[in-house]
C-alpha cells in the first residue's frame, strides 16, 4: 500500500530549532515504521519561504530575500541529514514547479466560483501570519504566542469562500481518526459549529509572495502557498508540473503531521481549499504538543530555543530521538529537561539495552565456541518468546496511534524481561556443571533473540542504534521487515556474533550546556 506522510513546512525566519526537529523525527519514525510494515512511503517536508515574516527578517540582515532563504533552507536539510531523517521530497515555496502549481490551483478554485474581492480590517501578528480574534477597540493587544504587538490592517484583499464549505466541513472532522488527539477535534468542533468565515488569500503591498494572475498589486497569503506545498510535494513529474489526481504521487496524504498551533489551517482551511480545486481532502490531521522551557513555547520568536546541533554534539543522535519520543506524550505539551534527558538515555539504552546484549554476546561467545548456540530445548516454550509476542503488539498497535512513548515502554519492557531472565536463571553459575549445557544454550539463545527483536523494533525510532545493534548480531538491517522479521527464533545460530562493543556511550552530564 501507499502511505504519504508530511511534516509543516518550516518558516524560514531563522535556523530551524528543537520544536521543528520534534516534528520532524515523529515524521521519521512514523515512515519508517510504514517502511516496515511493507508500505511504499512517500515522506515530504521542506520549507515555507514566503510572507511578510520572512521579508522583514531578510531585510534586517540586509539580504536580498532569495539569498536569506537559501541560507536557511541549507541549515534544515543539513539538520534533517544529521538527524537521518528519511525524508522522499523537500518542498521549497520558492521552486518554480511549486509557483506554477499555486497558479494552476488557484484557477481551479477560481472556476469553481470560490474568489472574490473584499475589504479585510483587523488585527494581525506577523509571527503567526494571522489575523487573530481580538476586538478593533483593544488598545496595544498582543499575540499570546509570539508575546509581540499585533498590527492593524485594513486592506484590499481576495477571499476565499470558506463558508459555502460549512457542511463538508463539519461531516469530515467528525469522522472517526480524522483529527487526533481527541482533545483537538474537539477544539476543533467547536471552532466550526460557531459557523466558518471566508478568509483573505492575498496581500497587497507584500512583494516577498507569488503573484496573483491577473491581480498586479495582490500576491498570495503565505498560508494559501504553503498548504500546496503538500501538493506541489506530491507530483509525478517535476518537471511538467500539472495539476490533477493522477498527476500526483498517492493522494490525499495519509496523515499530515502538525503542531497545534496549526490545526485550523490544516484541518478547516485546507481541506476546504482541496474540495475547492476537486481534491480529496487528507485522510488524518495530527496535532501534537509543544515542547516547552519554563512553561513557554519553545520559539524561534520567543528566542527561548534549544539549538538541536548543540543538543547533538552533547547527546547523539540516538539519545535526541530516543528522549524526545519516548519522554514526551505525542499529543501532550512536554518540558525539556536536561537532567531527564541524561537519565533516560543512560538508563535505557546504555543499562537496559546496551548492557544486556554486551552481557549477553561476552557469555555466548565465551561458552559456545564464540557463536550463538543452539537451542534445542525449549525454543517454542521460551517466557520471553511469549512475552514478547504480546509487547510486539502492544508496539505496533502504539505505533499506529503515532503513540510513540507506549511503543518505546514496549521495547523498555522486552528488555527488562530479558535481563530480569538472565539475573533469575544466572547461567553463569549454571555452565558450572556440563550437564547444563543445554539449558544455558536456550537461555541464552533466547536473550540474543530478544536482543535481535528490540534492535528490529528501535529502528523507526532509533535507527543508527537499531543498526548497531543488529550488526553485531549479524543482521543486514537492510533486509528487515515486521512481516518476515518478527517471528521468535529467527535467530540463526551459524551466522556467528561480532566481538561485543558498547553500543551507546553513557552521556556525562556537562557544566552548562547551553
Ligand atoms: N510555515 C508554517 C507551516 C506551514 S505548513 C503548510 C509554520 N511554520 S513554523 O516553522 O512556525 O512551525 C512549524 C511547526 O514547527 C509547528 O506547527 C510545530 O509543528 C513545530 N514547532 C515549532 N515550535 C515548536 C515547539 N516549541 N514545540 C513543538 N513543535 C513546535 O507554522
Amino acid at each position: 500500500m501507499k502511505y504519504t506522510i508530511t511534516t509543516p513546512l518550516y518558516y524560514v525566519n531563522d535556523k530551524p530549532h528543537l520544536g521543528s526537529s520534534y516534528t520532524t523525527i515523529a515524521c521519521d519514525a512514523l515512515a519508517r515504521f510504514q517502511r516496515l510494515k511493507g508500505n511504499s512511503v512517500l515522506f515530504l517536508t521542506g520549507v515555507d519561504e514566503h510572507g511578510q515574516k520572512i521579508e522583514r527578517t531578510a531585510e534586517r540582515k540586509n539580504l536580498q530575500p532569495q539569498l536569506h532563504c537559501d541560507e536557511i533552507t541549507d541549515q534544515y536539510k543539513y539538520l534533517w541529514d544529521k538527524l537521518n531523517i528519511s525524508y522522499d521530497r523537500f518542498v521549497r515555496t520558492t521552486s518554480k514547479e511549486h509557483i506554477s502549481l499555486v497558479h494552476q490551483f488557484y484557477s481551479k478554485v477560481v472556476r469553481s466560483d470560490d474568489v472574490y474581492m473584499g475589504r479585510q480590517s483587523g488585527w494581525y501578528c506577523v509571527g503567526c501570519e494571522e489575523y487573530k480574534d481580538v476586538d478593533k477597540n483593544d488598545k496595544n493587544p498582543i499575540c499570546s504566542i509570539h508575546k509581540k504587538d499585533l498590527e492593524w490592517r485594513d486592506e484590499e484583499n481576495l477571499f476565499f469562500k470558506l463558508s459555502k464549505y460549512q457542511d463538508a466541513i463539519e461531516e469530515l472532522i467528525k469522522i472517526d481518526g480524522f483529527i487526533s488527539p481527541e482533545s483537538r477535534k474537539n477544539e476543533i468542533l467547536n471552532f466550526v459549529s460557531k459557523g466558518l468565515r471566508d478568509f483573505s488569500i492575498s496581500r497587497v503591498n507584500l512583494k516577498w509572495g507569488i503573484n496573483v494572475p491577473g491581480n498586479k498589486y495582490h500576491t498570495f497569503y503565505v498560508w494559501f502557498d504553503a498548504l500546496l506545498g503538500y501538493v506541489s510535494g506530491s507530483l509525478k513529474d517535476q518537471d511538467s508540473p500539472e495539476l490533477t489526481e493522477n498527476s500526483l504521487i498517492n493522494w490525499p496524504a495519509n496523515i499530515h503531521v502538525i503542531g497545534k498551533d496549526i490545526l485550523r489551517f490544516h484541518a478547516v482551511y485546507w481541506p476546504a481549499m482541496l474540495l475547492s480545486a476537486g481534491l480529496k481532502p487528507p485522510h488524518a490531521v495530527f496535532g501534537h504538543g509543544f515542547l516547552t522551557r519554563e512553561g513557554q513555547k519553545m520559539g524561534k520568536s520567543l528566542g527561548n530555543v534549544l539549538d538541536p546541533i548543540k543538543l547533538l554534539e552533547y547527546g547523539g543522535i540516538d539519545a535526541m530521538r530516543w528522549y524526545l519520543l519516548r519522554d514526551i506524550e505525542f499529543g501532550e505539551d512536554g518540558d525539556f529537561q536536561i537532567r531527564r534527558f541524561v537519565d533516560i538515555v543512560n538508563s535505557d539504552l546504555c543499562n537496559t539495552i546496551g548492557n544486556l546484549l554486551n552481557r549477553t554476546i561476552t557469555m555466548s561467545k565465551k561458552w559456545f565456541n564464540d557463536n550463538i548456540p543452539v537451542d534445542n530445548t525449549l525454543l517454542s516454550k521460551s517466557p520471553l518468546k511469549i512475552k514478547s509476542e504480546l509487547k510486539i503488539k502492544e508496539y505496533i498497535d502504539s505505533f499506529n496511534d503515532s503513540n510513540f512513548k507506549n511503543s518505546a515502554n514496549a521495547i523498555i519492557d522486552i528488555a527488562n524481561n530479558a535481563n530480569l531472565y538472565l539475573n533469575e536463571r544466572e547461567p553463569w553459575k549454571l555452565i558450572k556443571d556440563i550437564s547444563n549445557n543445554d539449558i544455558v544454550a536456550s537461555d541464552i539463545y533466547s536473550v540474543l533473540e530478544s536482543c535481535r527483536i528490540i534492535g528490529i523494533l528501535l529502528y523507526p525510532i532509533v535507527p543508527n542504534l537499531s543498526i548497531r545493534i543488529l550488526k553485531q548480531l549479524k543482521i543486514d538491517s537492510s533486509c528487515i521487515s515486521f512481516e518476515t522479521s518478527l517471528k521468535w527464533g529467527l535467530l540463526n545460530p551459524s551466522s556467528g556474533l561480532e566481538d561485543p562493543k558498547p553500543v551507546m556511550e553513557k552521556i556525562e552530564i556537562g557544566e552548562s550546556l547551553f
